[in-house]
């Protein structure tokens, strides 16, 4: 396991104070002021209870292990969309909020367990878990917020009890496809469409899903959103994969080039290693060393720029926005809809 950094070492001097605090809803173009004022007040109402909840153990000192990452901030896109997916039934009914909860547990649980994998000393702009409380304690912490959403999921009843369990354990096994990486004879973007769909793009449809269940949706309308939202996770872990390549850290709030030190085949990665021109030799070969070292970062960095693989990862991404937007076409007029279309948006502008 990689040595983990100081956060003076990952800014090359002092820490900026507050990074990227803005969630994802003020990033959305919305014209309707009742569904603005509906998901802020919503997104308020989450965030009590995820504190609450995050922070919620006997031991103080444990309580602020593990209401860390919570607290630190994050996008809380998907309580967001738990919110926009229970806007196809009725918005107030009791577990939307509820639901919102439990997802942005499961997801602050994956960045606890993630930051030990890469060996991240920062997230949101602090020092991540595993860098204040080192590993074992890190990884604890997230064992304990996944099991606070399975026992919030149970209250709901049933059928957020299954889906939550079942994506609960997609995720973790992404992850775990991701550490283990592509078995011999594998196609390594096959494998990495499965690790994506798994760490990221289940966890984002669950969400869409979940809402729209304990709202009353229609069981066809839960299922458009889920596919839509299915393809915007493709797309959103491909546009956070160019990040890390495109993004300095002051921005970022997490290390620029993490997943170059941490060796992770990342999608603009993979196609440079399919780089067969001699435009890509030194890249490739900094590449195939697994882990690029902090000596090499710069230049692989400055590589990357000239490198055909940024473009061809934003046209796979632009892809999957695409199908975003189709699975659109079957649902019902719902401002809702317009917040919806306004998030593919985003994800494509974020890597511009
Ligand atoms: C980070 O997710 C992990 C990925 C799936 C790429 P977010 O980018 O949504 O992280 P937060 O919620 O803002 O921390
Ligand atoms: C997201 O993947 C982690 C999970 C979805 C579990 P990344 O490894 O890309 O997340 P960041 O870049 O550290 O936020
Ligand atoms: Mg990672
Ligand atoms: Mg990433």
């Amino acid at each position: 396991m990689a040595p983990v950094k100081t956060l003076e070492a990952v800014y090359g001097g002092p820490v900026p104070s507050r990074l990227r605090k803005a969630g994802m809803l003020r990033r959305l173009a919305l014209s309707d002021r009742g569904l603005e004022r509906r998901l802020r007040h919503g997104l308020e109402a989450a965030e009590k209870e995820l504190a609450a909840h995050a922070e919620g153990a006997g031991d103080p000192r444990i309580s602020d292990l593990a209401g860390h990452l919570a607290a630190a901030g994050g996008k809380r896109l998907r309580p967001l969309l738990v919110l926009l997916g229970a806007e196809f039934g009725d918005p107030w009914k009791d577990g939307v909020t509820r639901a919102a909860v439990i997802v942005e547990l499961v997801h602050v649980s994956s960045l606890y367990h993630d930051d030990v994998m890469d060996a991240a000393a920062t997230r949101h702009g602090v020092p991540s878990a595993n860098s204040r409380w080192g590993e074992r304690l890190a990884v604890l912490a997230g064992d304990l917020l996944l099991a606070k959403a399975a026992r919030l999921a149970a209250d709901l009843g049933p059928e957020a009890t299954s889906l939550n369990a079942e994506v609960a354990g997609r995720l973790v096994e992404g992850q775990l496809q991701e550490l283990v990486g592509p078995g011999a004879g594998d196609d390594p973007l096959g494998h990495y469409h499965r690790v994506i769909s798994g760490k990221t793009a289940a966890l984002l449809a669950m969400s869409l899903r979940i809402g729209a269940q304990q709202a009353g949706a229609p069981e066809q309308v839960v299922w458009a959103l889920g596919e839509y939202a299915e393809q915007l996770g493709f797309a959103f872990q491909m546009a956070d994969d160019l990040l890390d390549i495109k993004t300095p850290t002051e921005q970022l709030g997490k290390e620029q080039g993490k997943d170059l030190a941490a060796g992770v085949a990342s999608l603009p990665v993979l196609l440079a290693l399919a780089d067969r021109t001699a435009q890509g030799a030194e890249l490739r070969e900094l590449l195939s060393a697994g882990s690029v070292g902090p000596a090499e970062r710069g230049r692989a960095l400055a590589l990357f720029r000239r490198s055909p693989a940024l473009a061809e990862a934003e046209a796979m991404m632009h892809g999957r926005l695409d199908r975003a937007r189709t699975a659109l076409q079957s649902l019902p007029p719902r401002p809702a809809l317009e917040a919806l279309r306004s998030l593919c948006d985003v994800v494509a502008g974020q890597t511009r």
